[in-house]
């Protein structure tokens, strides 16, 4: 007879990440991405900077890391992928393993309009170093901008480059591959964030630039602020779909999950509000107006550089800072298929993340399409692009974030989950595992309801 208590692929037999060190990177290195450099900062400065910071660090301790600490938790105790892991913990065969799946249909679409994105972001960096991005105008640089988004065969090969890039760190499994990198690539975004915020506070419109960031403004502080933070925390945590208790499956069993947990979260906020620091000043001193999203970081920001002393050099540093935040979550996003098809089917992991890749190019072509060949599909008035990007962070993040609070807070049992926090009861945080206990039980699913109909539009 076998233990139905042991888990079903014991610690000894699978691969995680070996050293303390290794499991931050890894699991700094899925939150921190591209939602550090386009989305946080800009949100922040548009919405009432110190207090939308307050707000979202509310929104991070009401659900953010509760929802955190619960997918690591289950991944650990499980220790498999997110489908075996909620077969595994779940009480009288109840279908909770639904949200294994939904979060594999979350990985597949945000890794195919992500991957998108962080093809450009390798694109700029081959043209940075050549020098070929460097005009101070706008209109050139968004006329370059568009030539390289609107050209299906370079928007597809740099796709597929940077899938293929990924997928080859994954062929190196988990240990040699997403630990071994992260770990080197995690300090090298360090120091190049620290390096271009120096430079930036020297330039004359610094001040302005930290004030727009940070200077608070509470009358910015709405109902849809509040919900619009809610949201950010939950993809800037990665959290909702499965990747953390991907990750949380290789933790080692000695990890303290609410101190790791915690410290993810406060350095990922660290990388954003030095992201702001690098950028935003930088665009106020040659009199851009602050942006979001792609024009930010693929107009205004090459214009920018174009007038600094060393532009090239910086801006080049810029990209490449990206394109490293943008490799940790990719690899996380994609880490969540090839385990699933390598333990659930049976592949080898080579193989799972060879189907994994093929598949992905498949699915991934029509957001890499979108602004070309495909650019007049647009079904229901969004490309493909936009539907991969509305559906998975407006419907399947929220979604898989209700359930996991609600399979930790109720199905699983609170004393498992307890136990699970506290290292069987070696840590001595019981307090503090009943209240993220009674969060995910009461405050986390109606506050995360309350995002996704916002999202829907549907209040
Ligand atoms: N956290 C990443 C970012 O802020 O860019 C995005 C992300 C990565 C979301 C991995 C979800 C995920 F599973």
């Amino acid at each position: 007879m076998t233990d139905p208590t042991a888990p079903p692929f014991p610690a000894t037999q699978r691969a995680g990440f070996s050293s303390g060190f290794g499991v931050l990177a890894a699991t700094l290195g899925s939150a921190v991405g591209l939602g550090n450099i386009w989305k946080f900062p800009s949100l922040t400065g548009a919405n009432g900077g110190a207090g939308f910071l307050l707000v979202y660090l509310l929104a991070t301790l009401l659900i953010g890391l509760p929802v955190m600490m619960a997918e690591i938790a289950i991944g650990r105790q499980a220790r498999a992928n997110p489908i075996t892991a909620l077969v595994a913990l779940s009480p009288r065969r109840q279908p909770w393993w639904l949200i294994g799946v939904a979060g594999m249909v979350a990985a597949f679409l945000i890794s195919s309009f992500y991957s998108e994105v962080v093809a450009w972001v390798f694109a700029y960096v081959a043209k940075a170093l050549r020098g070929s991005l460097l005009s101070s105008d706008p209109a050139v640089t968004e006329a370059a901008f568009q030539a390289l988004i609107t050209d299906p065969v370079q928007s597809l090969l740099w796709q597929w480059g940077v899938l293929a890039f990924i997928g080859g760190i994954l062929l190196l499994g988990v240990t040699k591959g997403i630990e071994a990198i992260t770990k080197k690539l995690m300090p090298l975004l360090f120091v190049l964030l620290l390096l271009l915020c120096a430079f930036s506070l020297t330039l004359d419109g610094a001040a302005q630039g930290l004030a727009f960031l940070f200077l608070p403004d509470w009358g910015k502080i709405t109902a849809p602020v509040v919900l619009t933070a809610m949201g950010l925390a939950f993809f800037k945590l990665s959290i909702g779909m499965g990747t953390m208790m991907t990750y949380g499956s290789y933790f080692g069993n000695d990890q303290n999950i609410p101190a790791t947990a915690t410290r993810v979260m406060a350095a990922d906020l660290c990388v954003s509000m030095l992201a702001g620091i690098a950028i935003f000043p930088a665009v106020f001193t040659f009199g851009f107006a602050p942006s979001a999203g792609p024009s930010l970081v693929f107009i205004t920001i090459p214009a920018v550089f174009a007038q600094m002393p060393f532009g090239q050099v910086l801006m080049a540093a810029f990209f490449v800072l990206t394109a490293v935040a943008a490799t940790g979550a990719m690899l996380s996003l994609m880490e969540v298929p090839v385990v699933t098809l390598h333990e659930r089917w049976g592949l080898s992991r080579p193989r799972a993340t060879v189907l994994t890749l093929v598949l992905l190019m498949v699915v991934g072509a029509g957001c890499a399409l979108s602004q070309s060949t495909l650019a007049g599909f647009q079904p229901g008035g969004r490309t493909l692009f936009n539907w991969a990007d509305y559906v998975s962070s407006n419907l399947l993040l929220p979604l898989g974030g209700i359930f996991i609070a609600l399979f930790a807070g109720w199905a699983w049992g609170a004393d498992n989950f307890r136990r699970a926090l506290s290292n069987q009861g070696t840590l001595h945080n019981g307090a503090l595992a009943r209240a993220i206990v009674w969060v995910l039980r009461w405050v986390s699913p109606p506050l995360i309801l309350a995002v996704m109909l916002r999202g829907l539009d549907l209040i």
